[in-house]
């Protein structure tokens, strides 16, 4: 048996292309326009769907005016004037009169049904750290439009998680990132400052948060603890803000990896602020903050329907009648929701007392978490009115996170769904 030559004796030729304010035409609105809209749109094209039907996503964006619909079938004349058509309706002969259109237009044509009648291909594709990642098989005896699918899916994995480090030249600049590191666990920080870690020329890093990551970066990066900055006749905020602003002029790239969220208790508006001053800039990645991360972990849920409404997060570093307090106790115990107390190990004693005087039940539910997320985590229960010495006597060190409110009792109920995996 003679073997078939392939439908397209050569490979096509990648490019791309600028759609802004240009009519494309996309006929059918089912999963497949639904996937291909995103891009178009992103792309800034002029796009007219022409289907009698279409998904609720698809119909979402043209309420949001995202694109024009005529609720119809394919009629003669529906690409006239457009660059680029996408033909995926279920309808095999208006797709084949539609590409037959496109081909007598001279426009190109990608269709779902028949990618040997198309004229286009759509490469698999994903985008992250300021790449677009498009993947076309390049076998002219077929596609493997799988295969290209995980080739991309590797690539763009690689670039988020750091794993493959194509620096930027051309953009690329100096200045400093604050990096929300998440709880402690290395996989809880955000794609984002994952990657801009991976890019980093210093790292100054905080005791708490991912300290696990600064293991997989490359030599050549300068980690910097930030506890060891000497600070001289500078407090020890100023002194980072100083290394901050030091190496950034000096052309670095550099992270500054914060434990949680670098706005939650995190000082990280005073380095944004010192950094503005200096005329460096600065970018913000949150990150998970350990106030609502490390009770979850540890099966506890802020908020639960029927139980908790609301939860407050407030630092106990300071004791309710330490004059520097900003904390109003009386109030946050006359609260019925959920309580989350941050940096309060020390002065639990002196916070549940407090809020029991000022009317919370001493019955109360109590959990502490300490070292949440990491492979040291704990957690220890109490009541508001045994917390002060459960503390002592189970040793509860910082860093720990309080969660006070009867949410901690849900989390000893079993779980509805038996799938819901909370480590
Ligand atoms: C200075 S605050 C920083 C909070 C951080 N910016 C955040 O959003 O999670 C430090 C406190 O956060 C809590 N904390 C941070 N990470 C924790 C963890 N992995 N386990 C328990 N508590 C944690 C502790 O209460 C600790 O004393």
């Amino acid at each position: 048996m003679s073997e078939q030559p392939p439908a397209h004796p050569h490979p096509a030729y990648p490019v791309g292309l600028r759609l802004t304010g240009r009519r494309v035409v996309v006929l059918g609105g089912g999963q497949v326009a639904q996937r291909r809209l995103p891009w178009l749109i992103t792309a800034g094209a002029d796009i007219t769907l022409v289907s009698p039907s279409a998904t609720p996503s698809v119909e979402a964006m043209v309420t949001a005016g995202e694109l024009r619909w005529e609720r119809r079938r394919y009629e003669e004349g529906d690409l006239e004037g457009a660059w680029y058509v996408v033909v995926a309706s279920s309808d095999s002969e208006a797709n084949d009169r539609a590409s037959a259109e496109a081909e007598r237009l001279r426009v190109w044509c990608v269709r779902s049904d028949d990618a040997d009648a198309a004229t286009a291909l759509t490469p698999a594709t994903g985008r992250s750290a300021g790449v677009t990642v498009a993947v076309l098989s390049t076998d002219v005896h077929g596609r493997d439009p799988r295969r290209s699918a995980a080739v991309r899916d590797a690539v763009v994995e690689g670039l988020r998680d750091g794993t493959i480090t194509a620096r930027q030249h051309r953009t690329r600049a100096p200045g400093v990132a604050l990096v929300g590191g998440g709880p402690g666990d290395p996989d809880l920080i955000t794609v984002k400052g994952r990657r801009l870690l991976a890019e980093a020329d210093v790292v100054i890093a905080d005791r708490l948060g991912p300290r696990d990551l600064l293991d997989e970066l490359p030599p050549h990066v300068e980690v910097i603890d930030a506890a060891k900055i000497p600070y001289g006749r500078f407090m020890a905020q100023e002194a980072i803000n100083q290394a901050l602003i030091e190496h950034a002029k000096a052309g670095k790239a550099v992270v500054r990896l914060k434990g949680g969220d670098p706005f939650v208790f995190g000082r990280g508006m005073e380095e944004a602020e010192a950094l503005a001053a200096a005329g460096i800039p600065c970018t913000v990645v949150p990150g998970i903050s350990s106030s609502i991360s490390v009770p979850g972990a540890a099966g506890i849920p802020v908020t639960h329907r029927g139980v908790a409404h609301e939860f407050t997060v407030v630092s106990g570093h300071v004791a309710p009648d330490d004059e520097r307090s900003l904390v109003d106790w009386a109030a946050l115990a006359r609260l019925r929701g959920t309580l989350v107390i941050l940096m309060g190990v020390d002065k639990i004693g002196a916070i549940a007392r407090a809020l029991m005087d000022h009317g919370r039940d001493g019955t109360t539910p109590v959990a502490l978490v300490q070292e949440g997320t990491t492979a040291a985590q704990r957690r220890v229960d109490a009541t508001l009115a045994t917390v002060a010495e459960t503390v002592a006597a189970e040793d509860v060190r910082p860093p720990a996170v309080i969660v006070v409110g009867e949410v901690v009792a849900v989390a000893g109920r079993p779980a509805a769904d038996p799938a819901v995996n909370l480590q």
